[in-house]
């Protein structure tokens, strides 16, 4: 399997220019970039109407001065400095504003009062909901239903939008390895495939097929490029990566993204192999716009062109401009040095009108399908305050379809809807806006409904149960002073539920952790209660994995809820009460231990496997190989079988080859259920090493009991091929092991060939 059979040339956009890592990539320019699928830009949506508005962004881009022009380019996060930037006419867009009312003041201005009556594009971080907070998106990965993806985007799309909102800063779609990284919450885990397809189920979900309608914004894909490879998974700390990782790791959620129509695009904060994201012309100038053939605008991570200063890419805010402006970043977020240096720098010819122009360009062609220039105001009777009835339920349906039951045994779970008494344990017990997560919007915070706490939850499903609550301890003390209650309380109840995790604050930005244990002491309440000898069920809150070796061990019963959003308390009884069957499957790998982190579930062979009779293999003295959890692992109050694999063919021709395979899931259980049926590919023997295994389908399908049904993938080449050190797409002849089962671990398997 050494030679190349298939490469597809679609390098749109014909860039000359040399990369700036061309000498990582073995002097392999854009051109050599090949991708294995249309480029952006050949969606109906994208096509439709597209001459008359390149006109009209041409029409007003030449009646421009350079001053206006440079004006664009720049995006203020608060309402006094858009208001000064204003006055000077000086202004593209305004984010983290919000109010209607307020909006409008300041659209007015920029219609009313400067020469060309640009209006501004009004951005706000709007993540997993606007004021209805949906899951956080790890967990809605965990559901392995892109639709609950699209279900948030759709609601937060209408919520933002109705109240002057017209691009929000998601979907966040950085694959990452690592669980200390806080933003491992925003993103939808270790796996490019499922993170691509919850992607675009959520660009599709903000922007319809048009997103000037007043129910959907503009995207914006981010963080660009591999941010989730920080090392040591600190925030904004560097990354290191291959071309090889990056074409397949990092990139696939971006490149599918722009291929769906995304508006806009976000830089990341970190370097990619000695290149700060911002200044690197290779993945923003080469891979996006170039090979890709993004056509929207590229916008900084906040001051993310400053500081290219203090990365040493630059050494003033000149630099940094004249570094950024070719490289691809288009508008400047907070910081000023477009704003300060681009006439000068255009004089001194670092940056070129031709530069500049396409920035500008690229700015206005979004306002104008956002539709701004018709409709620059918002109806303010249209703002929307508090979440609705319906956007509430959908919370709450999407809240409990996330949810990951990882053990089970007794079975202890579902309670029975009569049971006499509950002791709820744990400080996450009566925890409300810690439900919401990372980046809760508007749905935290003064004026705003709280979450339904996990108490009231099981207070509203289980009416006729005594239901008590003990803290036991705080999440992050050390005082175990509260553990005799709590122990108590579980010796007086049929059966007790601790509610344990992690605070909002402790996933997101800025929030990586050097351990991933349960924090404070909350591990030996859970022990504690385990001393009794009664039921127990363990409920975890938390926005990233944990190492929780010792909660397997001692508790018998384990849900993991995640950051389950504004209905979270209800959505965690309809699954414990067994009104709804819990389904979900975990996106990332559960490590033993913080020692072994970066374990992830597609990793390579190596030469030396781990084998736990052979000292010289790739292991540790000192625990047990792979993870406590594995990728896809989630169990079912029912049981599912997966048999009957078919491939349609054993043979899958390189060009335009294609293979279906088919499998049966049977509910061999008594009650209703939901199994993931996923398959997974190993090729054996290429030229770039390949994964043991990587996931290239699932289906979330509900069965009654004693039901069936036949689930069907359809593999083509796209599937089986992979970028190599030169970030060229092969598709190389041999043999290809095909899994299907409900995990990574999945055992049923057969192959085919390539060629
Ligand atoms: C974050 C982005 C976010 C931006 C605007 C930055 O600190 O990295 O994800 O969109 O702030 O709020």
């Amino acid at each position: 399997m050494s030679q190349q059979v298939n490469q597809e040339t679609s390098a749109a956009g014909g860039v000359n220019r040399r990369s700036v890592l061309a000498g990582l990539a073995g002097g392999v320019a854009s051109a050599g970039l090949l991708a294995p699928s249309a480029a952006a830009g050949t969606t109906g949506a994208e096509t439709a109407g597209r001459p008359e508005r390149d006109q009209r962004v041409e029409a007003l881009l030449g009646r421009m001065t350079l001053a206006e022009k440079i004006g664009q380019l720049q995006l203020v996060g608060d309402e006094t400095t858009a208001r000064a930037a204003l006055a000077g006419g000086r202004l593209g867009g305004v984010f983290s504003v919000v109010g209607a009312a307020k909006l409008n003041a300041l659209q007015r201005i920029a219609v009313e009062r400067t020469r060309l009556k640009i209006p501004l594009v009004f951005g706000l971080d709007v993540i997993h909901g606007y004021t209805t907070n949906f899951p956080i998106p790890l967990a809605q990965g965990a559901s392995f239903d892109p639709a609950v993806a699209g279900t948030d985007a759709a609601v937060s799309a209408k919520e933002a939008r109705s109240s002057g909102i017209h691009w929000t800063y998601a979907p966040m779609m950085d694959v990452t390895h690592e669980p200390r990284w806080g933003r491992i919450a925003e993103g939808y885990g270790e796996d490019p495939y499922l993170a691509t397809r919850f992607a675009v189920a959520k660009v599709r979900g903000y922007q319809g097929n048009d997103y000037s309608a007043p129910d959907r914004v503009a995207a914006c894909a981010k963080h660009f490029v591999a941010y989730g490879g920080a090392e040591g998974g600190r925030d904004y700390n560097t990354v290191d990566v291959s071309l090889h990782r990056l074409h397949n790791l990092y990139l696939p959620p971006f490149k599918a993204s722009v291929e769906a129509g995304v508006a806009t695009v976000m830089a990341s904060f970190t370097t990619i192999s000695g290149v700060p994201a911002h200044g690197n012309g290779y993945v923003l100038h080469d891979v996006l716009k170039g090979a890709y053939g993004f056509r929207g605008f590229v916008v900084s991570d906040y001051t993310g062109i400053e500081e290219l200063i203090l990365h040493g890419l630059a050494g003033d805010g000149a630099d940094a401009a004249a570094a950024a402006l070719p490289a691809g970043v288009d508008m400047e977020m907070v910081s000023t040095n477009y704003a300060r240096f681009a006439e000068r720098l255009l004089a001194e010819r670092r940056i070129t009108r031709d530069q500049l122009d396409d920035a500008v360009r690229r700015i206005l062609l979004v306002k104008v399908r956002l539709g701004l220039f018709e409709r620059p105001y918002v109806d303010e009777a249209t703002e929307v305050k508090a979440p609705s009835p319906a956007a509430l339920a959908a919370s709450r349906q999407a809240a409990a379809r996330c949810m990951v039951l990882l053990k089970n045994d007794g079975p202890v779970l579902p309670l029975a809807k009569g049971i006499g008494s509950v002791a709820v344990v744990g400080p996450l017990g009566i925890a409300t806006y810690d439900l919401n997560g990372t980046w809760a919007g508007l749905g935290t915070g003064a004026g705003t409904t709280p979450p339904v706490t996990v108490v009231d939850g099981i207070r509203a499903a289980a009416p006729g149960a005594a239901v008590t609550y003990t803290p036991g301890c705080t999440v992050e003390g050390t005082d175990t002073t509260g553990f005799a209650a709590a122990q108590q309380a579980a010796r007086a109840a049929d059966v007790t539920v601790v509610v344990v995790g992690e605070t909002a604050a402790m996933s997101g930005e800025a929030a990586a952790r050097s351990t991933i244990d349960l924090p404070g002491v909350q591990q030996q309440l859970v022990a504690a209660v385990a001393q009794t000898g009664k039921p127990f069920v363990v409920v975890l809150v938390n926005g990233r994995p944990l190492t929780i070796s010792s909660v397997h061990e001692h508790a018998p019963a384990i849900l993991e809820a995640w950051a389950p959003g504004v209905q979270g308390g209800h959505a965690i009884a309809d699954v414990l009460f067994g009104a709804v069957n819990p389904g979900g499957k975990l996106p990332v790998s559960f490590p033993r231990a913080v020692g072994q982190i970066p374990i992830y579930y597609n990793h390579e062979n190596t030469g030396r496997p781990a084998d736990p009779a052979n000292k010289y293999t790739s292991k540790y003295l000192d625990l047990a190989s792979g993870p406590l959890y594995e990728f896809g692992h989630g169990l079912s109050y029912t049981t599912f079988r997966v048999d009957g694999l078919r491939l349609s063919s054993t043979r899958l021709p390189a060009r335009g080859g294609r293979i279906d395979v088919t499998a049966t899931v049977t509910n061999t259980g008594a009650r209703a259920g939901d199994e993931v049926v996923q398959l997974y590919l190993r090729d054996p023997v290429a030229s770039i090493v390949q994964p043991v295994r990587r996931l290239r389908g699932f289906q979330r399908v509900t069965l009654a009991a004693g039901a069936s049904t036949t689930v069907s993938f359809t593999l083509t080449p796209d599937d089986v091929g992979f970028y190599d050190n030169a970030a060229r797409f092969r598709v190389e002849p041999g043999k290809i092991e095909v899994y299907v089962g409900t995990s990574s671990a999945a055992t049923l398997s057969a192959s085919f060939t390539v060629g």
